[in-house]
């Protein structure tokens, strides 16, 4: 009976408003329960979600005991609402909040690489060739609906939805297009990456009607890997130097064969995990941002280091070979070409509102070099001493000034004056 009355207070918005002590006493539970986490990633998505094609719903009918006091706090007061700061800039609190919330999220479940495919397969979609929203795909949250997760190239991504889901019930006002592209940058910064000049505003599709048809990301073993890379990210309008870039985000991560088909069940890097023990990385430390990805395919020295068709590619086509070696050679190189495709790939086929986008008050992108100050390369003391204070002081109100009333600045030109004249005439009477 108490569950129904608490249902009903969820259901209308006219429900008795509660105070937030109510709500903290019942907060007992974890959330996502550890059977739904532990849920194998193949099976999952078929297993778990109930006949309805909009996640959101489906967890939460799934985790009503353990989720009633967050979704209680949606009748509390809403969200400060972004606010303008300046021409173009503005500040959406929630997102600031929720980034925080990730990066607590990437500290316990070590989930980077899937939040970064998260991002990448919800803005991957995008067709430059198709002008209407929401038909071109991309970055639109589509990806949370059930038809858009079944696709063969999502497998496992279910598990990705399911751990930034809370965070997504906790600040409402962000939409699912602007989370999982912030998922995926701060996984990218917090495993060590560059930080990526990001903005948020994305507008979600409503409905699964309007999700991406099946086939827009790219294949792992096509027959000509390097046509079809052109081919699919062409369409998105992206570049070589792009295409070889944006796959350096393979850098994290691992393949596991019951999900794409791709990589062993596990190898020396992958066997106690963290996270979910198994499947095949592509470089020894897949947790760690930087840009052994390059370096590890040159060398394909490792059998326990994955190449896929796509990756081998990068070092095989002449035009991706420029890139891919000056990758090998020059992580910082390889940072500040990623940092400027994956802000560019984040932000494909997104419908902004406002239309310039919402900046996250968080620190400048570059860290900005420090302001010259001369006193603090000067040696030596320069405090002045009780008594040199008094001096001036009572020299400065004698002249007419006091701490209370500045100086007029012609004072100090009439004693200039003064000075002047006096040195002209002593010069003159001195000879
Ligand atoms: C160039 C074409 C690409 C192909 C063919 C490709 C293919 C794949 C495949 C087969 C997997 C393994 C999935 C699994 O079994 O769980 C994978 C994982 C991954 N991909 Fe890609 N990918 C491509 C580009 C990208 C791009 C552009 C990004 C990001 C900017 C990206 C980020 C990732 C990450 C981080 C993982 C690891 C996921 C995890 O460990 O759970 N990929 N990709």
């Amino acid at each position: 009976m108490a569950h129904l009355h608490s249902l009903l207070s969820l259901s209308f918005p006219t429900a008795p408003t509660l105070s937030h002590s109510h709500i903290h006493t019942s907060s007992t539970q974890p959330w996502p329960p550890p059977s739904l986490l532990a849920a194998p990633a193949a099976t999952s998505s078929r297993c778990l979600l109930p006949h309805r094609q909009d996640f959101s719903l489906s967890v939460l009918l799934f985790s009503f005991h353990s989720e009633m006091p967050r979704r209680l706090s949606a009748h509390l007061p809403p969200l400060p609402q972004p606010q303008r700061l300046a021409a173009g800039l503005f500040l959406q609190p929630g997102l600031k909040l929720a980034k925080e919330d990730i990066k607590e999220l990437l500290k316990t479940k070590f989930c980077h690489p899937l939040l970064v495919r998260l991002g990448w397969h919800d803005s991957g979609t995008f067709n430059k060739n198709i002008d209407e929203w929401p038909q071109r795909g991309g970055a639109n949250g589509s990806l949370r609906f059930e038809i858009e997760l079944k696709h063969a190239a999502n497998a496992g991504l279910v598990n990705a939805l399911k751990l930034i889901q809370p965070i997504k019930d906790k600040y409402s006002g962000v939409t699912y297009a602007d989370l999982f592209q912030l998922a995926s940058a701060s996984a990218v910064e917090e495993a060590g990456g560059p930080k990526i000049p990001m903005k948020y505003g994305r507008v979600d599709v409503s409905a699964p009607e309007q999700c991406p048809e099946e086939g827009r990301l790219p294949d792992a073993g096509p027959p000509s890997p390097a046509d079809h890379l052109r081919e699919v990210f062409y369409r998105m309008g992206l570049n070589d130097k792009e295409i070889v870039a944006l796959s350096g985000a393979h850098t994290l991560g691992r393949s596991r064969p019951e999900r794409s088909g791709w990589g062993k069940p596990e190898t020396k890097y992958t066997k106690d995990g963290p996270g979910a023990p198994g499947g095949q990385s592509w470089t020894a430390q897949w947790l760690k941002f930087d840009n052994s990805y390059f370096k590890d395919i040159k060398e394909k020295r490792d059998e326990d280091l994955l190449v896929l068709p796509t990756d081998a590619a990068l070092f095989e086509d002449p035009s991706f070979k420029v890139f891919a070696e000056k990758y090998a050679d020059d992580q910082e190189a390889f940072f500040n070409d990623y940092a400027e495709a994956h802000a560019k790939l984040s932000n494909l086929g997104a419908k902004f509102d406002p239309p310039e986008g919402i900046v996250i008050d968080d620190g400048p992108s570059q860290p900005v070099p420090e302001k010259f100050v001369a006193a603090k390369y000067s040696s030596g003391k320069r405090e002045l001493s009780d008594s040199m204070k008094q001096k001036i002081r009572a020299e400065y109100q004698a002249i007419g000034g006091s701490p209370d009333k500045p100086l007029q600045s012609n004072y100090f030109l009439n004693i200039i004056i003064v000075i002047a004249v006096l040195a002209i005439l002593t010069s003159l009477f001195g000879n």
